[in-house]
């Protein structure tokens, strides 16, 4: 529809905005976006116990419902969360209703909703990245380890809720998750696999905004993905974060827009596809230079927790024009040089089986550098706030130091209590003086 993929000569009122998702990520986004001058209201779809009086009871994928919520409101611009509804074609619906939208449609979401498209995407555009084997048979796949003959990383091809990937150690451990995944362990996304070389180094995350033509970076993050200290047991959504990761300084995340961002975005041009989100890139650090791991259509969670704190007021803008496809007309976005910690506090049994319905004691002062963001929260019809996730909520804090920072997060979390409550006390240790 030709009013939603134009692209205006100026950028229009911006007043009113709804975030459609209900985790940390989109609290987060919420706070950040309510703090830029001239907005009026943000709401939240479905949102979470921290959204306020601006919550909408529409389910992230009800693109008629968000469409319904959008008109009644006058919403000027809407940012989606969530990569599911990205997949599932939300953002599309929400442009073909005139709307202006932050987030891919589903033919970008597939940077990361296949990561088998993603790969062949990578390929064409000389990104740096793991070889690897497409494969839509357990036949086929095992016909490809056993001439490999090394331990490859089995990743279910489609949107496996982070939990789709096995690093294996051993042939033997790579044969049986990939017989697992055949056996419909991640249902339909894991009837096609890819089969990857595995590398090693640090992982950091970069985020680019793209307006489908330019991109504007913003400082690189690392999450925890593991449940315990020292990095072990399960993986998880993420237990905390930081920025900036010193890993990866300015030339080094120079370096990545060259041989990353850019040549990805031309591709997604090249294949006809405006691509107008976050293109959130995981590297890993090798000894041949950053390499590609995943490609995300969307902000990680809790690496947005932790990034919203450090950007400036002009936001909402410069998310707005990504919509419109005119980034050229947003201010420049300012970037806090503070270090920013961020501590997710989960439920007892997460990630199998997390607990839920218990009460949250919240005695935490927020203040300009302590952030808290609600996560798996809900409240009752007294207003009472209760758990009602596997992570349930997350303190951030800023400060010139990451000592300052962790040490400000963490004294929130002591304000914090609910039945269970579980967080890793290390996170950020690759840069704490004291951890
Ligand atoms: P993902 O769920 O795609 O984020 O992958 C989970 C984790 O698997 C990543 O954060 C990496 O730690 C690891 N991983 C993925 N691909 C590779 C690879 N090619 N080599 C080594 N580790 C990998
Ligand atoms: N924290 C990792 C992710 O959002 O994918």
């Amino acid at each position: 529809m030709a009013m939603s993929t134009a692209r205006p000569s100026t950028l229009p009122e911006l007043q009113r905005l709804l975030v459609v998702g209900g985790g940390g990520r989109e609290h987060a986004l919420a706070w950040a976006l309510g703090r830029c001058p001239g907005i009026e209201t943000v709401w939240v779809s479905p949102g979470n116990g921290g959204s306020g009086p601006h919550q909408a009871a529409v389910a992230e994928d009800d693109a008629e419902g968000l469409i319904h919520h959008c008109r009644e409101q006058a919403i000027d611009l809407v940012v989606v969360g969530p990569e599911a509804p990205l997949a599932a074609g939300v953002a599309d619906a929400l442009r073909a209703a005139g709307l202006a939208v932050f987030g891919p449609g589903a033919d970008g979401a597939l940077l990361e909703a296949s990561k088998a498209w993603a790969k062949q995407l990578m390929q064409d555009a000389g990104v740096p990245t793991a070889g690897h084997w497409a494969v839509d048979s357990e036949a086929q796949a095992l016909a490809v380890l056993e001439q490999v003959n090394r331990p490859l990383v089995v990743k279910a091809d489609g949107l496996a809720a982070g939990k789709g990937v096995t690093v294996a150690d051993t042939v033997a451990e790579a044969e049986a998750a990939i017989r697992a995944a055949f056996a419909g362990r991640f249902g339909n996304a894991g009837s096609h696999l890819v089969l990857e070389e595995r590398l090693s180094g640090p992982e950091v995350s970069v985020f680019a905004l793209s307006d489908g033509e330019r991109l504007v970076l913003l400082p690189t993050a690392q999450d925890h993905k593991r449940l315990e200290e020292g990095d072990k047991g399960p993986n998880t959504g993420g237990m905390g974060a930081y920025a900036p990761a010193p890993l990866l300084d300015a030339t080094g995340l120079e370096q990545v827009r060259r041989s990353v961002l850019e040549p990805t975005l031309a591709a997604l041009r090249a294949r006809g596809i405006d691509y107008r989100g976050v293109i959130y890139a995981g590297l890993m650090l090798t000894d041949d230079g950053p390499q590609v791991i995943e490609f995300n259509c969307r902000f990680g969670d809790p690496e947005c927790q932790t990034l919203m704190p450090l950007l400036g007021p002009e936001l909402a803008r410069v998310l707005q024009a990504c919509a419109l496809g005119r980034l050229d007309l947003a201010p420049e976005l300012s970037i806090s040089a503070a270090c920013s910690a961020c501590v997710v506090a989960a439920a007892a049994g997460y990630p199998e089986s997390p607990r839920k319905g218990d009460p949250i004691r919240l005695n935490l002062i927020t203040d300009e550098q302590r952030q808290l963001f609600h996560a798996g929260t809900s409240r009752d019809a007294a207003g009472a706030l209760h758990s009602s996730g596997g992570r349930v909520l997350a303190v951030v804090a800023q400060g010139d130091s990451f000592d300052a920072a962790f040490a400000k997060a963490y004294s929130g979390l002591e304000q914090v209590d609910f039945e269970g409550i579980t967080y890793r006390r290390d996170i950020g240790h690759q840069v704490r003086t004291d951890a």
